[in-house]
Formats: structure tokens, sequence, C-alpha cells
């Protein structure tokens, strides 16, 4: 809530949010171009009244940690090679999460496997991007995998955190067509693109509390969301990307 909305003639109906702004702490170990796309949103009034509070690698020269700094926000190195076991290092990560508050943690390509412990501390309130369309090519390289398996269509998923590696509850999906002629690059450089326009989203909606973790899986305004979530097609994601759509791709693709 703004100020201006606590000022207005509804005053009455309103009840004065005690906390503030959502605090978010997003986690990378590299480039950060998702934790980017991120602070972009949330300059531009696109992240739900969340704030990024703190940034934190597990890598301390991650270019990650350098766009957090350049944009104001508290940035932690907390490299894991000083800790002796992911149990140690996962406690004290968790300590400097807490410190912060949050009321969600964003992974944005940290490379790090979660302790059980971890994951269950931040469960429900935890999301992870992955450059796949969930629950096909879980863990690593995941677009030279998709290509030599043939595929037509890949994209990425926004999913809630769990034990399971990359195997939380989807929220959200946006799929890309692949052709004839992409490469391992050309697929990075469209799942990327998706990526940024996804995060944001699925942070938004998750912050203005219509997004939910329960047992049976993710909830979108209180309802169950199939397992792949919510899911943008390729046109869509292309028309909001200004991407130019490949005609004969999708005659080919219809036939
Ligand atoms: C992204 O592809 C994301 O899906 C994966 O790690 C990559 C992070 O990229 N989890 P960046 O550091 O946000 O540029």
């Amino acid at each position: 809530m703004t100020n201006t909305d606590y000022q207005s003639d509804t005053i009455k109906d309103v009840t004065p949010d005690p906390l503030g702004a959502r605090r978010i702490v997003v986690l990378v170990s590299g480039n950060g171009s998702n934790l980017q796309a991120l602070i972009d949103a949330q300059s531009h009034d696109r992240l739900g009244g969340g704030e990024i509070v703190a940034v934190i690698s597990n890598v301390a020269d991650a270019y990650g940690l350098k766009r957090a700094h350049e944009a104001g926000i508290e940035a932690v190195a907390l490299p894991h090679r000083e800790y002796d076991s992911r149990e140690a290092y996962d406690g004290a990560l968790i300590k400097v999460i807490e410190r912060h508050e949050p009321d969600l943690i964003v992974l944005a390509g940290f490379m790090r496997i979660l302790t059980p412990r971890f994951v269950q501390r931040f469960l429900g309130r935890m999301l992870n991007i992955h450059p796949s369309l969930l629950p096909e090519y879980q863990g690593l390289n995941t677009h030279a995998r998709a290509l030599a398996a043939g595929v037509t269509s890949h994209g990425c998923s926004v999913h809630f955190v769990t034990e399971e590696l990359d195997g939380g509850p989807v929220v959200l999906q946006a799929e890309l067509q692949v052709s004839s002629d992409d490469t391992v690059e050309t697929l990075q450089e469209k799942v990327r693109s998706r990526e940024h326009l996804l995060y944001p989203i699925a942070v938004q909606w998750f912050l203005e509390g219509r997004l939910q973790f329960s047992a049976e899986g993710a909830k979108m305004d209180g309802h169950l969301l199939p397992e792949h979530g919510m899911r943008l097609s390729h046109a869509d994601a292309a028309e909001e990307l200004d991407e130019e759509l490949d005609e004969e791709l999708d005659d080919e693709q219809q036939d």
C-alpha cells in the first residue's frame, strides 16, 4: 500500500500495512541477469510493493553482487569454500538471510544444492527459476539436452523450492518454439529473455498474496494450478518481447 492509498477517502476501510514493503532476499552465484530484471521491475513499481533488501552470493566475485551494489542494495558475499560442510554453510546462510527478515527468498541462478534444513526453513516462501519446461530437463545443461532430444518446444519455469531438486510445484512457464537452426546459445538467449519476463510477474503475484504454496501444489487466487503451472505461449511471450514470429515455423508445427 502506498501513502497515497492511506490518505485516500477510503481510509476507514483500509488497514494500514504494519510491515511496509515486502522484503525480498535474492541469492545468486553468477551473472545475475534475472536479479537485474527484478531490480528493474522494482524501480518501475512492478514488483508487488516488494523491495529487494539484500543480495547474497556464495561466489565472492559474482557479477550479480556488483549489480546489487550499483542499485544501492546490500550485497553480501558468503563464500561456500570457507565452510567445512554443506550443513555448516547452509546454517550460516540461514542466519544471514534471517537477519534481513524476508517475506520471500528468490533463487536467481544460485548454483548450490540446498540442505533439507534450509529448504524446510523457507518452505512456501522460496522461488526458483529454471531454464526448461519442468518437469522436463531438471538439473544442468538443459538447452543442450533439449536440442539433443530434438524437441520442438522448450522454455523456462518458475517454481516453489522443495527438497526435490527442480521438483517443487510449478507456478508459471513460458514456452518457445525450437527451430532447426537453434543452437545452445540461441536457445539460451531466447529462454533468458523469457525468464526476465516471468520472474518479476511471479514475485509480484506472491507478494500480492495471490500465489501460495500448499501440500497439494501451487495455488493461484486459491485455485490449485496444473502440474506445469500457468503457461505463457510462444506467441504471447514473443509479442511481449517484441520478437518476430516465425510464421513458417508456426505452420510447420501445426501440421
Ligand atoms: C538462469 O538460466 C536460470 O534459469 C538458472 O540460472 C540462470 C541464471 O542466470 N537457474 P542469471 O545469473 O540470472 O543471468
